[in-house]
């Protein structure tokens, strides 16, 4: 409720109305709760309207020491600029905004390469990956039933194969779009998926297999050539052709500039389609995603919807409508800015600091780094206490983020290996040397200060982020 708490009924000291003042010095807002419940009747001036939200906004966490967020949280002023100039542009008005369609499709051709396409194929821009692996599933479920029908078998029973390891999106689509989830639970020291796990899983009712190019968790990525060899292996023997996805939502834009040589992606024979978050490694701000086929036939023709717009007979392949172009936009800014080598030159950037950092919380001695020093990973460092403490993980996330407002995750691995607790630093490029350098001298003080004092009190672990999926 609102409650009008003007400091007098009708004048001030000197006299002059309160109205008055307050349009002359002050903000109504001030004196009132913001409106929550119901459309205020009349509005307020634009520089108060500012404040109010702005204001507000302050009192959350710093997305700069977020280090939860795979989410990209600096751009440069450059891509800012084109940001802000492109926010009325609707992305679907293809025949309005002709080259913001072909800025789209020259991202999809460039990520096409990048990921090794054999040849012409097709993609589309998503609003990050979940929308995309919708779309690529949606796909693998259609050209299952496409195959299953040409053969005169029933299509009532199709199910998805994909680790404990996958962000939850997956069972989401599952559950959305009605096909039973196969879910290989991870094992106590082991925290991907290989070709052994999958195979007990699939059958004919298999319209694909998922595999993560670095998992949400920790990072790593499935053993995608040993799934990969499987698949083909069972295309030879027993004629079945399960496709495989690739969920490279943060190491499709890491993989190939930190590890070109490992393969991945469309070399691997059964690899059909890939989605990739523009906003994770791509570096844009949040609001964009990628997914991009093998082919153009590794795409159902009955997801395409055509319609003749303005005259151009157009064709959409999404779960939404109207959206914005500016991160469009903002994916092409950067790989004309940045390239192969600036991207390649971030990249090891933000590997060089992530291995600094995990050198520095190993030197605080009470930490284990998960993942082998030459493991194939993600910039970031996934760490858990070495030896029995009068505290855990939580105790630390929460004693970090009230000393330092420092934002790391604790949280469990999933079945099987859910007793498992793991704290998790992402390295982005505004975490450079000095500020990992602070942030481990600051997890030890959080360390040391719980040496002290115990556990943290269970409602400061009630404001810990005990999840990972960003
Ligand atoms: C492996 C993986 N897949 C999918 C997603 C969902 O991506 P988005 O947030 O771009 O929708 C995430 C997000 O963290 C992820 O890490």
């Amino acid at each position: 409720m609102h409650q009008e708490t003007k400091p007098t009924d009708g004048h001030s000291r000197d006299g002059v109305n309160p109205d008055v003042l307050e349009a002359r010095y002050g903000n109504r807002f001030l004196l009132e709760e913001a409106p929550a419940e119901k459309l205020p009747a009349a509005g307020m001036p634009a520089l108060d309207a500012l404040r109010l939200v702005g204001e507000e906004l302050v009192i959350d966490g710093s997305p700069m020491r977020n280090l939860a967020t795979f989410v990209t949280t600096w751009m440069e002023p450059e891509a800012q600029r084109l940001i802000a100039e492109n926010l009325h542009r609707n992305f679907i008005d293809h025949a309005e905004y002709p080259r913001t369609a072909e800025l789209e499709q020259r991202c999809i051709r460039m990520l096409a390469d990048l990921f090794h396409a054999p040849g012409e194929t097709t993609g589309a821009r998503t609003q990050g990956s979940s929308e995309a692996i919708m779309l690529g599933a949606l796909s693998l479920k259609w050209k299952w039933r496409e195959r299953r029908e040409a053969a005169g078998k029933p299509t009532d029973r199709p199910n998805l194969v994909f680790g404990g390891d996958v962000h939850v999106v997956w069972e989401k689509f599952c559950r959305y779009f009605d096909v039973e989830p196969r879910i290989v639970p991870l094992k106590p020291d082991k925290y991907t998926i290989g070709a052994e796990d999958v195979e007990p899983h699939v059958d004919e009712n298999t319209i694909g297999v998922a595999a993560v190019l670095g998992t949400t968790f920790t990072g790593h990525a499935d053993d995608i050539v040993g799934i990969n060899d499987y698949l083909v292996e069972l295309k030879r023997q027993r004629g079945l052709d399960v496709p495989l996805h690739v969920d490279g939502a943060s190491g499709g834009f890491v993989w190939p500039f930190l590890y070109p040589h490992s393969e991945w992606d469309f070399r691997l024979e059964q690899v059909r389609s890939i989605n990739v978050s523009g906003h994770k490694y791509g570096l844009v701000y949040p609001g964009i995603g990628w997914l991009i086929f093998r082919e153009r036939s590794d795409l159902a023709e009955d997801l395409v919807f055509y319609e003749n717009y303005l005259g151009k007979r157009d064709a959409t392949f999404t779960l939404n409508f109207s959206t914005g172009s500016a991160k469009v936009v903002a994916q092409y800014y950067n790989f004309v800015r940045f390239g192969r080598d600036g991207y390649s030159y971030i990249m090891h950037t933000m590997q060089a600091n992530a291995r600094k950092l995990a050198e520095d919380i190993a030197a605080i001695g009470d930490f284990a780094i998960i993942g082998a020093e030459d493991a194939e990973q993600l910039p970031l460092v996934a760490f858990q206490l070495a030896h029995e403490q009068s505290f855990e993980e939580f105790d630390i996330a929460a004693q970090l983020a009230s000393e330092r407002a420092w934002m790391v995750p604790a949280y469990t691995l999933p079945p099987k290996a859910d007793h498992i607790k793991i704290m998790r630093a992402l390295v982005k490029e505004t975490l450079g040397r000095s500020l990992t350098t602070a942030l481990a001298q600051d997890i030890a003080q959080a360390c040391e200060t719980l040496k002290q004092k115990g556990q943290v009190h269970h409602t400061e672990r009630a404001r810990v982020h005990t999840n990972s999926g960003f």
